[in-house]
């Protein structure tokens, strides 16, 4: 049994794979660790990372496009932490970023289950780790 993710409101979007194939949360679940993360096509069919949890993921989904100049961000899971390539931005596991050039931290959307699938929808709330409104999504 795999309880189901909060939802996160409306507008949710389904996840695919690398092919664009949408994903069962059960089949993430079988296929993936307590505290991996690894990028499903998201919102606008934009990389987003899932964070997995023993047996579920988190509620919340973290786009892996660089607040600096837009390069993916890689996780380092010895780090424990997203470092950007291209300039030397950080980010910790939860997306937030903990060194520049990079100025905001990573954009946040919640994830939820659309019949089993996983999907994601906007974030438009406070940002939780700075406490910030994103003045984009107001
Ligand atoms: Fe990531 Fe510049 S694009 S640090």
């Amino acid at each position: 049994f795999v309880p189901p993710v909060a939802s996160g409101g409306g507008g949710a979007q389904l996840c695919g794979d690398l092919d664009g194939n949408p994903v069962t949360l059960e089949s993430w679940v079988k296929g993936h660790k307590d505290n991996d993360r690894e990028l499903v096509q998201g919102l606008k069919g934009e990389p987003y990372y899932l964070i997995s949890t023993p047996d579920n993921i988190k509620d919340f989904a973290l786009l892996s496009v660089c607040t600096h100049l837009g390069c993916v961000v890689p996780w380092s899971k010895a780090a424990n932490k997203f470092c950007c390539p291209c300039h030397g931005s950080q980010y910790d596991e939860n997306g937030k970023v903990v060194r520049g050039p990079a100025p905001l931290s990573l954009a946040l959307a919640h994830t939820t289950t659309v019949k089993g699938n996983l999907a994601l929808s906007p974030w438009t709330e406070q940002d939780f780790r700075t406490n910030v409104v994103d003045p984009d999504m107001l």
